[in-house]
């Protein structure tokens, strides 16, 4: 594996599993390399799971102390906000510290809030700045209903919004549509969604009763999300392009 392969999990509708999905991949795929985790959602889910403090934003805008970076292994996790700052840093002062932070890392997760905010937009472009060029292999998370109905109704605003925030991309793509919170007959739900986007890889994820009252870091069963992580593979062993 030759360079950074960079994933983002992105939904229309919060409550999907962003989260969820971003920390149980994270955490497989660290057996493996030498990943990121970039928390960019304002609610801090995954920063708080990993005792951070504060967000890297808050640091450099408002002076705010605290941990906002940590790593367990193989996996590093950076919080970039946890609360709304007073501005926002320019491009080129965020990317003089990633590009510290970015250093020998093999795969970058980010984990959004629902749609693209400014934060996810400043990542993006901070990114650019400090690896000198920038790619997405989207990962768009659903539960079946009314959320995939939307979703499917949005799917390519998010690539639109993306390509809007650099001179250049080297890549989107969406690597897979995940339906999570799946109850009943996998198969056929995932088959009949399958009818409606042909061409988009599309992935299913079991509803669990226990993840949902006890909270993603807290369960033994870990979610099947054997799927997944072979279009992760997939896309990572052939140097993400
Ligand atoms: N497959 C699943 N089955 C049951 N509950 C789930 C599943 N995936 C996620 N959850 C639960 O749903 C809630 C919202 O998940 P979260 O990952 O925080 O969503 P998001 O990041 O999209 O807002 C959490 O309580 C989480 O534990
Ligand atoms: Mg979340």
């Amino acid at each position: 594996m030759s360079k950074q392969v960079r994933f983002s999990i992105f939904s229309f509708k919060g409550g999907v599993g962003k989260s969820t999905i971003a920390y149980f991949l994270a955490r497989n795929l660290s057996e493996k390399y030498r990943v990121l985790l970039v928390d960019r959602d304002y609610t801090n889910t995954i920063g708080k799971i990993f005792g951070l403090e504060t967000g890297l934003i808050n640091v450099i805008s408002d002076g705010a102390e605290g941990r906002f970076i940590t790593d367990e292994g193989n996996l590093r996790v950076l919080s970039l906000v946890s609360y709304f700052p007073s501005s926002l840093p320019s491009v080129k002062e965020l990317a003089g510290v990633y590009s510290e932070i970015l250093k020998g890392m093999e795969v970058v997760i980010t984990d959004n809030p629902p749609g693209i905010d400014d934060i996810a937009g400043l990542e993006f472009k901070g990114y650019y700045e400090a690896v000198g060029e920038v790619h997405c292999n989207g990962f768009y998370v659903t539960a079946p209903g009314i959320a995939l109905d939307l979703t499917l109704n949005h799917l390519g605003d998010i690539g639109r919004t993306m390509r809007n925030l650099v001179p250049r991309i080297t890549y989107f793509r969406t690597a897979a549509l995940i339906i999570n919170m799946i109850r009943g007959n996998i198969s056929e739900v995932l088959d009949n969604i399958r009818l409606r986007v042909p061409g988009v890889r599309v992935v299913g994820i079991p509803f669990y009763r226990d993840l949902l009252f006890q909270g993603f870091n807290r369960i033994s069963t870990i979610p099947d999300m054997s799927e997944l992580i072979s279009v992760v593979e997939e896309i990572v062993t052939g140097g993400g392009g």
